[in-house]
């Protein structure tokens, strides 16, 4: 069977084709970055603009990529929260006008809970080292860490569906941290990846920076708005060069991204030793942090357990992650009616 899916949370037009639940056929992808970046954020009036002009052409592309016309859908699957309600909007109502045409079932999804199914899609493997089997083989329990630029959460899957969420950000999100530490050092949006490029280069112990909420009392919990104000007053006191490219520079990156990546990492590993669980897998845009998917790897590693992570281009937001994660909705009998509100702060 397949699925047309439909992503437009935030600043990204994406529609994709998956066949049986787990074979992707298309995922386009298209990303308005370059009219946001001025802003040093997303502006979403811009963004809801944006979806309303490319959205045909995206999901046209995603039919084509995948040799196949509307008459061959056999469900129309799209993100309704969490995420800025204009954006949402446009992808609600365009999956909705082509369910209703074509008669077929019309499936909203969860936007977390899609990226959690970015490890159920079949994918060529990344990296031989790392998940051999590139998304393929997931069982339950599975502890997820969903990192995105809106959310950092440790949630408990115990089968499709059925979720505990152990802990979350009380505050900043971590993507939103890379992000605003970014804006501060004038290295553009989004943060994550320039951090994560610079941080290669310099030395991720020369700044002991803060790791927040480590005591047993914080559970499963994190916070990383002390990490991004640490920051700011050490390059303040180090001075103005720390913002042009050099060993300064490098060793804030380097020792930011050991902090956050040690809150993740440690927190993680915890949850997964209290709850017994065997098998790990992260999931949202920060998932595309090199330094996490390392560290992550080898600590389940050296713990015997076996992590997931998803190949580049299902970190961040895709359709693809949404169609995946309807056909298991659908298998279980849940569809949605045609009147679905999108919902900006939607919860797993
Ligand atoms: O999941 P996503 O595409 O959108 C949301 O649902 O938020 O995540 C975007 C976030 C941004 O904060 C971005 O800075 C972060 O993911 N990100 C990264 C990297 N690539 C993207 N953070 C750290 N390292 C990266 N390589
Ligand atoms: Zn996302």
């Amino acid at each position: 069977m397949k699925i047309l899916a439909v992503e437009t949370s935030c600043d990204e037009t994406s529609a994709a084709v998956i066949e049986d639940g787990k074979e992707i056929l298309s995922n386009i992808i298209s990303s308005q970055i370059e009219f946001h970046k001025k802003y040093g954020g997303i502006v979403p009036e811009v963004a809801s603009r944006k979806h309303i002009e490319v959205i045909s052409a995206v999901v046209d592309d995603a039919l084509e990529e995948a040799k196949t016309g509307f008459k061959d859908i056999g469900a129309v699957a799209v993100t309704y929260g969490p995420g800025l309600v204009g954006s949402l909007l446009v992808g609600l109502c365009y999956a909705k006008a082509v369910a209703y045409s074509l008669d077929v079932p019309f499936i909203g999804v969860n936007h977390l809970e899609g990226h959690l199914y970015a490890n159920f899609l079949n994918s060529p493997p990344f990296s031989p080292s790392l998940n051999k089997r590139g998304g393929r083989g997931v069982s339950f329990p599975l502890l997820n860490l969903i990192v995105s630029g809106g959310h950092t959460q440790l949630v408990l899957m115990k089968d499709h569906g059925t979720y505990e969420t152990l802990g979350r950000t009380r505050d900043d999100a971590a993507g939103e941290a890379y992000d605003k530490v970014a804006r501060f050092l004038g290295l553009g949006f989004p943060g994550g990846p320039v951090i994560d490029k610079l941080a290669k280069k310099g030395n991720p112990k020369a700044i002991e920076f803060p790791r927040a909420m480590m005591g047993k009392e914080y559970g499963y919990d994190f916070s990383f708005s002390g990490i991004k104000t640490a920051v700011v007053y050490h390059v303040k006191k180090l001075g103005t060069e720390t913002f042009s490219p050099g060993p300064k520079l490098f060793d804030v990156a380097a020792s930011f991204q050991d902090a956050v990546v040690d809150m993740l990492v440690i927190k993680t590993m915890k949850a997964a030793k209290d709850k017994g669980v065997r098998e790990i897998a992260l999931a949202g845009g920060v998932s595309a942090n090199s330094e996490l998917r390392k560290r992550l790897s080898e600590e389940g590693k050296k713990k015997g357990l076996k992590v997931h992570v998803p190949p580049m281009k299902l970190c961040t937001d895709n359709a693809a992650m949404i169609g995946c994660a309807a056909y298991h909705q659908l298998k279980r009998g849940i569809k949605s009616d045609l009147n679905l509100a999108p919902v900006a702060n939607l919860k797993i």
